[in-house]
């Protein structure tokens, strides 16, 4: 379980995370949305432990983590994936350096283990026997399958996706909305989607929080946030 408790965050002075907390249980599948520059990839980022909040609680598993040192972190983090919104791959490294790449940073791993996990998560999106390719010949869609690769590496058990689906055509999207719900249901990877991509959010989650001045709205369900009747429905009729 992951909880945000009372969260503030500011960049030079300019609070941009204002007292906000949210509860995701395991397994859970939960969407948030929002205007650009609201927040939502800074939220993705506090949860990853990259920054610290100003103040509030971030416990995951039991332990919070804006308390720990930096060492400390490092085995929280292990546990979380990141599908960051470029796919940010190392374009000096082929797709297996780049799925390795966790796995090597963690270390302790059997001689052969490494590349037997680098294959297996390669097969899981779809990508399998792409190891010696380089990224710049990939496609945005590709980029994103072996961004994905990348993040459960680890096996994590918390995943967080930045816009995974913006910019890809309505097949690509499809393609990277039924990966989420099939890790989900099959190794049942909590998720975290930021998103603005309505048929993502229709399609992936169980919840959808809706980010404004800085806090979480009540959240909807892809089945009433048609009739919310408020800056939800705004939302999915395309007009914020
Ligand atoms: N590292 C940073 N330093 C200063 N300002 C930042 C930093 N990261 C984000 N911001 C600012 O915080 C606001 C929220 O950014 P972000 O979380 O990326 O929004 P979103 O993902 O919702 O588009 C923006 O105004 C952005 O310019
Ligand atoms: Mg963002």
């Amino acid at each position: 379980m992951i909880e945000l408790i009372d969260i503030w965050k500011s960049y030079d002075e300019r609070p941009i995370i204002r007292g906000l907390s949210l509860t995701v249980q395991r397994g859970e599948k939960i969407s948030i949305i929002g205007p650009s520059g609201c927040g939502k990839s800074t939220l993705l980022r506090l949860i990853l432990g990259l920054h610290r909040p100003d103040s509030g609680q971030i416990i995951v598993d039991g332990q919070d983590i804006t308390k720990m040192s930096t060492e400390a972190l490092k085995d929280v983090r292990a546990r979380i994936g990141m599908l960051f919104q470029s796919a940010a791959l190392f374009d000096s490294m082929t797709v297996g350096g780049n799925v390795a790449f966790p796995l090597e940073e963690t270390g302790g791993f059997a001689a052969g283990e490494i590349e037997t996990i680098v294959a297996e998560k390669l097969d899981m999106v779809e990508m399998a026997g792409a190891e010696e390719k380089d990224p710049a010949e990939l496609s945005g869609g590709q980029r994103k399958r072996v961004g994905l690769a990348r993040a459960l590496a680890r096996s994590p058990e918390v995943m967080l996706y930045d816009e995974p689906t913006t910019g890809l055509d309505p097949i690509l999207s499809t393609n990277i909305e039924n990966l989420i719900v099939k890790l989900n249901d099959q190794l049942h990877v909590t998720s975290i989607i930021v998103t603005h991509q309505i048929s993502t959010i229709l399609r992936v989650s169980d919840k959808i929080y809706m980010m404004q001045d800085g806090q979480l709205m009540p959240p909807q369900t892809p089945e009433t946030i048609g009739s919310a009747g408020n800056l939800y429905t705004t939302f999915i009729n395309g007009g914020l």
